[in-house]
């Protein structure tokens, strides 16, 4: 079986940490390298977790290279009040004996797009698309190469979490993303639409737990201590989970539904910056742009998480 390229764009960040676990531990993947970006914390925290992360997956063979340590054209918000202030509290990971390639982040995914074959990676955004954005303004012909952008952001039915109306990782940089959705690369969008279907709710994060294994534990760990600041806010069974989505949509689309539909980025507005206007029902003629997913099945989702966690060490 042809394994499938991906490259991680990412600020990690506790969701974060549970995707890029996934995805080293599932054979389907070849992770050419981890982009690291400004986002729920900054750069050097995001890079120092990322380099954690493949330390703990026995993965030190991934490369991690550092991006941008800020938004395109704003002054850059950050979520420790979510991830805390490492940006990965929970687990009690040791400092990182690796370092970070020297290559810019930005550097690294543009030259690693060009050096495989043309529809042959997929690029998984996890955070602002600060580097993304940058990358395809750097080299546009990376675009067309790319097999698709998939990415977690935006919100439509379930409104906004940093604001009332949008979610933080297109809040952060919504001038990006605005350039990366007006690009024409393939998107698949996983937002919170869906994203708050998946739960962490006490068994799964005991099942996580019941693995035994270093990964399992460290897993149960965030998702624990994550789930403090959204219980909280929504008074749901669990915290919703955001970024192993989109790992878990690249390894098994049919967890999930979704359609065509166009996506505009607001830039312009104080009250609606960074809100993803989503015509889920058609009611205008602009281009559709992204497949949206809007639902999927949580129990699958999580006994797919759980399953590859397990076979980390
Ligand atoms: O809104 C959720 C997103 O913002 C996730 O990617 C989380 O890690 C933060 O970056
Ligand atoms: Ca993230």
């Amino acid at each position: 079986m042809e394994k499938r390229k991906v490259i991680f764009d990412t600020d990690p960040g506790q969701d974060d940490a549970v995707a890029i676990l996934t995805a080293l531990a599932s054979p389907e993947l070849d992770v050419l390298g981890i982009c690291t970006v400004a986002g729920n914390i900054p750069l050097d925290l995001t890079t120092k977790n990322a380099l954690k992360l493949v330390e703990l997956a026995g993965r030190t063979d991934v490369p991690v290279h550092a991006g941008c340590d800020r938004p395109l054209g704003r002054a850059l918000v950050t979520a420790e009040h979510v991830h805390g202030a490492t940006g990965l509290d929970g687990p009690d990971l040791p400092e990182p004996a690796i370092a970070a390639g020297s290559a810019h982040g930005v550097d690294f995914l543009i030259e690693t797009v060009r050096a495989h074959a043309p529809d042959s990676v997929t690029l998984l955004a996890l955070g602002p698309l600060t580097n993304v954005a940058l990358a395809f303004a750097k080299a546009p012909g990376i675009v067309t190469r790319l097999k698709a952008l998939v990415l977690m952001g935006g919100g439509c039915f379930e409104g906004g979490n940093i604001t009332p109306a949008a979610e933080f990782n297109i809040y952060v940089d919504p001038e990006a993303a605005a350039m990366v959705f007006r690009s024409g690369v393939a998107i698949t969008v996983l937002p919170l639409d869906v994203t708050h279907q998946m739960l962490s709710t006490r068994a799964r994060i005991d099942a996580f737990r019941a693995l035994g294994n270093k990964a399992g534990a460290a897993v149960a760990a965030i998702l624990s201590f994550s789930e403090r600041f959204d219980v909280a806010k929504y008074g749901s069974a669990g915290a919703p989970l955001h970024d192993p989505c989109v790992t878990a949509f690249v390894l098994d689309p049919s967890i999930f539904e979704g359609r065509m539909v166009n996506v505009e980025i607001e830039t312009g507005s104080l009250i609606t910056r960074g809100m993803t206007v989503a015509d889920y029902w058609g009611v205008t003629d602009r281009p559709k742009n992204a497949f949206w997913v809007r639902s999927g099945d949580a129990d699958r989702f999580y006994q797919l998480l759980t399953e590859r966690i397990g076979r980390l060490p």
